[in-house]
């Protein structure tokens, strides 16, 4: 039998949560109508439309790539440009998968934390008009950011407003949507569509769920083509249920919140710890479930035996920690023990 061991790698890492291990049981009884004309589908698509309003379209996929993809396609033409942070995930993670298949062109800002600006946008705000220019029309902001960081509400509500001014929408991609929210102390609403957001990547993966994530378009006109642009894209699932229930339980008796607080609670445990320790330097603010710190390189095979996390930055010596919905006190705390016996020892 492999040994239990939980990291610090990625909340990708954790497993299933129990509950949604129950509600794909239950779901798995009898036939149900395929590719979504199911009633488990309608009823995830319900409860996300009494979340953030009845005017949103729900289209469910199988992961985050997907979700970006789809959402930038549906909210560009080929000859458009897509701005986002350096550091987003459809920037650096996604390989070429948004080009390909929006056949836009990714315009990278530069960010220290993982945030752009109005200023940062409207400085690549160019050539509009020209016939030989990609023509911007999608502002992309992730939130949390890949730092670990957050927009406040304000700061999407400027970022939309600069979108709107300059006919482009606003995209957010949300794959940690539920750990923003619980550390802002807000409904999905405020920061998302009532704060001019026009289509939202929604993720489950990373919040217990065993895969599966929900796009969800505010700006109506944006969703004409979105079923087949799903299905050209191969992120149409034909035994929806089994998105759908999963999505139906996370979202129920509060689970999204209780998975996001206790990664958010462990997270906020951990640094405060490891920043106390000697030769720890945290780079940025901890908001969500990321962890962000500078540690000499030498310590870092050492610690990586007892529990493995990814080195973020080779060149600065800059490593991320995450925590998930299963992090608990006593890994935390045996983790931080770790890394001061290590950095004494260094
Ligand atoms: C910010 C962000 N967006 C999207 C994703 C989704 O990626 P995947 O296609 O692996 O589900 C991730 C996963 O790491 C992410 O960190």
């Amino acid at each position: 039998m492999s040994q239990v061991v939980k990291t610090f790698a990625s909340d990708n890492y954790a497993g299933v949560h129990p509950e949604i291990m129950d509600a794909l049981g239950r779901a798995n009884t009898g036939h149900a109508s395929s590719y979504g004309a199911d009633h488990y589908t309608a009823e995830a698509t319900a409860l996300f439309k009494k979340l953030f309003g009845q005017q949103t379209e729900v289209f469910f996929v199988y992961n985050g790539t997907g979700a970006n993809v789809l959402a930038l396609s549906a909210s560009s033409k080929t000859f458009s440009s897509v701005i986002c942070a350096e550091s987003a995930h459809i920037y650096v993670d996604e390989s070429t998968a948004p080009e390909k298949f929006s056949g836009c062109r990714l315009i990278p800002v530069s960010s220290s934390n993982g945030k752009i600006t109005p200023e940062a946008v409207l400085s690549k705000v160019q050539r509009i008009g020209d016939q030989h220019h990609p023509q911007a029309a999608v502002v992309s902001i992730s939130q949390p950011t890949e730092y670990g960081t957050l927009y406040t509400v304000e700061e999407i509500r400027e970022l939309a407003n600069t979108a709107h001014q300059h006919g482009m929408v606003l995209h957010m991609d949300g794959a940690r949507i539920s750990n923003a929210a619980v550390s802002l102390n807000a409904e999905f609403k405020t920061f998302t569509i009532d704060a001019g957001v026009d289509v939202l990547s929604f993720g489950g993966t990373k919040n217990g769920m065993m895969f599966g994530e929900a796009i969800l378009i505010f700006n109506t006109g944006l969703a004409k083509d979105l079923q087949f642009l799903r299905k050209q894209g191969m992120q149409l699932h034909s035994k929806m249920r089994f998105i759908a229930a999963q999505f139906t339980a996370l979202l129920s008796n509060d689970l999204w919140r209780r998975s996001a607080l206790q990664a958010n609670k462990m997270a906020v445990r951990l640094s405060g710890k490891l920043s106390k320790i000697s030769g720890f330097t945290l780079t940025q603010k901890t908001e969500v479930n990321g962890i962000f710190a500078v540690v000499p390189p030498s310590v870092i095979p050492e610690i990586q035996k007892h529990s493995f996390f990814y080195i973020w930055n080779e060149k600065t010596s800059e490593i991320r920690l995450m925590c998930s919905w299963d992090t608990s006190e006593a890994d935390v705390d045996s983790f931080v023990e770790v890394v001061s016996n290590a950095l004494q020892n260094h």
